[in-house]
């Protein structure tokens, strides 16, 4: 199989245990995610609220409630609305650039610590919001705030854990994540029962409590030993790897994130030589290709609008809500699948089976919302046990998610590249992330009145080629610490024509030429 299994790395074994102190250390830094599920969740369920609707967007009010359009498809089609949405996105995007910056110059903990705030600031004027600018605002202010936690905090969990256990540590993270829109489902679900119009002030405002979970779990947390390195505090470093490996032998650990740093340093450009420089092309290439096709599989329409979308099928406002909780308890439980497996079996596999079943079921998803409302859109009621198969597919769809691209578009590229190019990559992966969820944010409702069904049979066929991709070009990366990485790209079929050619065009920018590993 292409790029199957890597053999351990010669003096890949360092010594130390799975501390208790790593363990909480990693459990406290993963709660970041906890802030971007939040908001995933709270937006959809907010703008099926009546009161919401009425008092912002009054226009997709009247459309829905006077039923102008008879077109299941299209009852929900608003731009404003999907403004309000995706502009959260597009800010993250650009906050991931200044985030990479403080990242490599301030440490991980710093950068966990700004998103905390921005989000905290961004929730409190979105609960107080009385115009719709200021609901604008906050989205951008959350948006600043997701951008800082999710450039630090994957980066931090693949630095701090122990090799051996990388993978479950960076899930704990997208499984944050999956609780944070668990959370907000359920938040939802209640708030829209108070009566007196003002539930969704308590949705958005609840943003406030995972934001001050990170603000001050970065309080007690201790930066990464190779974010210490690199900022000139080797002691310290050195005195933090101990503690958490449990050890007071980490030499040779030690030494490897020292040589790290130290060829880290000699790149004065890591931006340019990420773009130009050959040998780091298969960082770049996954950079960029495992979140948008995290994105393709589509997985934000269900995320976002799961309770439009259920209303779309006919659901009443409630059993939309409640059939968001569902899939959003779908999505967590789904993800402990990754917290065991990804360590054990492996990275492809699980990327492998996630595909091949979201592709069948989305498929199922479209043949079903298809044969009952064809392409007029135009029905009578949903008959109840059609209805609950829709939502069964689309439950599966969610866990192969949840097992698969959703903890792995994570853990993968904040694992690939070596220290000198990190922030820069996991900036690119932040930033194409966001840009494809707000695209995908944005355009959804569009399409969906635009494709039909066929909207379904759209991204189940980018599910079928990302699949083809990860078979062919994602290479293993179970078991291999991280500064040894580069072996992987020197093994696998396809990429090691980059990395083993010796020409001018792989050296570095800046400096002479250094050695990787
Ligand atoms: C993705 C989000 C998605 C979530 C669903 C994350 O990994 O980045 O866009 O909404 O998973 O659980």
């Amino acid at each position: 199989m292409a790029g199957g299994n890597f053999i351990a790395p010669d003096g890949g074994e360092y010594p130390g245990k799975l501390t208790r102190y790593v363990a909480i250390t990693c459990i406290m830094a993963a709660m970041g995610g906890l802030i971007f599920g939040y908001d995933i969740g709270i937006s959809g369920g907010v703008t099926s609220m009546t009161p919401f609707l009425q008092r912002f967007f009054m226009s997709v009010y009247r459309k829905e409630s006077l039923n102008i359009s008879t077109n299941q498809y299209c009852k929900f089609d608003s731009q404003l609305l999907t403004v309000f949405t995706s502009s959260l996105y597009l800010a993250a995007l650009v906050a991931s650039v200044v985030a990479s910056h403080v990242s490599k110059k301030h440490g991980r903990k710093l950068t966990m610590f700004l998103g905390g705030l921005f989000f905290l600031i961004g929730a409190v004027l979105n609960a107080a919001a009385f115009h719709i600018t200021m609901l604008i605002l906050g989205r951008i202010l959350l948006g600043i705030g997701v951008g800082f936690a999710n450039q630090s905090v994957p980066i931090y969990l693949s630095e701090i854990a122990p090799y051996k256990y990388r993978g479950t540590f960076n899930v704990l993270f997208q499984l944050a994540i999956t609780c944070g829109i668990l959370l907000a489902n359920i938040v939802n679900y209640g708030t829209n029962k108070i009566s007196g119009g003002w539930g969704w002030r308590v949705s958005l405002g609840g943003a406030a409590v995972p934001a001050l979970v990170i603000l001050f779990s970065s309080i007690f947390l201790s930066d990464s030993p190779s974010s210490l390195i690199d900022r000139g505090k080797a002691e310290e470093a050195e005195q933090l790897l101990k503690k958490i490996r449990g050890v007071d032998n980490v030499k040779a650990e030690f030494k490897d994130l020292v040589e790290a740093s130290e060829a880290s340093k000699k790149v004065e450009k890591p931006w340019e030589n990420l773009r130009k420089v050959r040998k780091y092309r298969p960082q770049l290439i996954l950079s960029i290709m495992i979140p948008s096709f995290q994105q393709l599989t589509g997985i934000n329409v269900v995320m976002f609008y799961a309770p439009v979308l259920f209303q779309t099928l006919g659901f009443k406002s409630n059993a939309s809500l409640m059939s968001a909780v569902i899939t959003g308890f779908v999505n967590v439980c789904a993800t402990f699948i990754s917290v065991y497996c990804t360590d054990k079996y492996g990275r492809r596999v699980l990327l492998l089976w996630g595909g091949i079943l979201m592709c069948v079921f989305q498929a199922a998803v479209a043949g079903l919302i298809g044969g009952k409302f064809g392409t007029t859109g135009v029905t009578t009621v949903l008959p109840q046990s059609y209805a609950i198969l829709v939502v069964l597919c689309i439950c599966v769809f969610v866990a192969a998610f949840a097992f698969s691209w959703g903890p792995l578009g994570w853990l993968i590229p904040s694992e690939i590249s070596p220290l000198e190019v990190r922030s820069a990559a996991q900036c690119v992966t932040v930033s194409v992330n966001m840009f494809f969820t707000f695209g995908v944010a944005q355009i959804f409702l569009k399409m969906l009145c635009g494709m039909k069904f066929g909207l379904f049979i759209f991204f189940a066929a980018f599910v079928f080629i990302m699949t083809l991709f990860v078979y062919f070009y994602v290479p293993e990366t179970k078991n291999i610490p991280i500064e040894e990485m580069s072996r992987v790209w020197r093994e696998h079929p396809h990429w090691k024509k980059y990395v083993d050619d010796d020409d001018a065009d792989s050296k570095p920018q800046g400096k002479p030429a250094m050695e990787m590993v």
